[in-house]
C-alpha cells in the first residue's frame, strides 16, 4: 500500500452534487474510495487504447453441435499459447456450451483473438470484459 496524500479539489457545485449521488448510489461509503475507483477505470481505458500488455476475459456461447467449432476454437486457442492463460468450459443444454477464456497480452492481440472467435460459424456470442494486468493501479 502506498502512502496516502490529501488532495483538494474545485468543483462546480451542481457537479459536486451529482458525485455525491454518484458515490451514495453506487454503494460506496467513502468519496475517496470512489474515486480512487474512477482513477483506476481511466487508466485501465488507457492501456486498451494504448495498446498495453493488459488481461481480460472473453465469454463465448456456442452450438457445439456445428462441425468443426469445437476443433477450430481449440486449434486458435493452442495457437495463442501463452496468451490464453485458463479456460473454463460448461455445458448450458444439449447444443449449447459457455467457455470463460482468461487471456493476457497486448490489447490488440486480445481483441484480434475474441473476433476470430466471434466470426467462426455456430458462435453465438462472444464479449470481451476488458481488465488489467494491475501493475499501475496501486
Ligand atoms: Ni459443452
Amino acid at each position: 500500500m502506498s502512502e496516502l496524500v490529501r488532495v483538494s479539489i474545485s468543483i462546480e457545485k451542481p457537479l459536486y452534487e451529482r458525485l455525491e449521488k454518484l458515490v451514495r448510489q453506487s454503494g460506496y461509503t467513502n468519496r475517496s474510495e470512489f474515486v480512487r475507483d474512477l482513477v483506476r477505470r481511466q487508466i485501465v481505458q488507457r492501456e486498451w487504447e494504448n495498446d498495453r500488455e493488459v488481461a481480460g476475459t472473453v465469454t463465448l456461447v456456442y452450438d457445439h453441435h456445428v462441425r468443426g467449432l469445437t476443433d477450430r476454437l481449440t486449434t486458435l486457442q493452442h495457437g495463442h499459447r501463452g496468451v490464453v492463460l485458463a479456460a473454463t468450459h460448461v455445458h448450458l443444454s444439449h447444443h449449447m456450451c459457455m467457455e470463460v477464456i482468461i487471456l493476457r497480452s497486448r490489447a490488440s492481440e486480445i481483441r484480434k483473438l475474441t473476433d476470430e472467435m466471434r466470426k467462426l460459424r455456430g458462435v453465438l456470442y462472444a464479449e470481451l470484459a476488458t481488465a488489467s494486468t494491475g501493475e499501475e493501479l496501486h
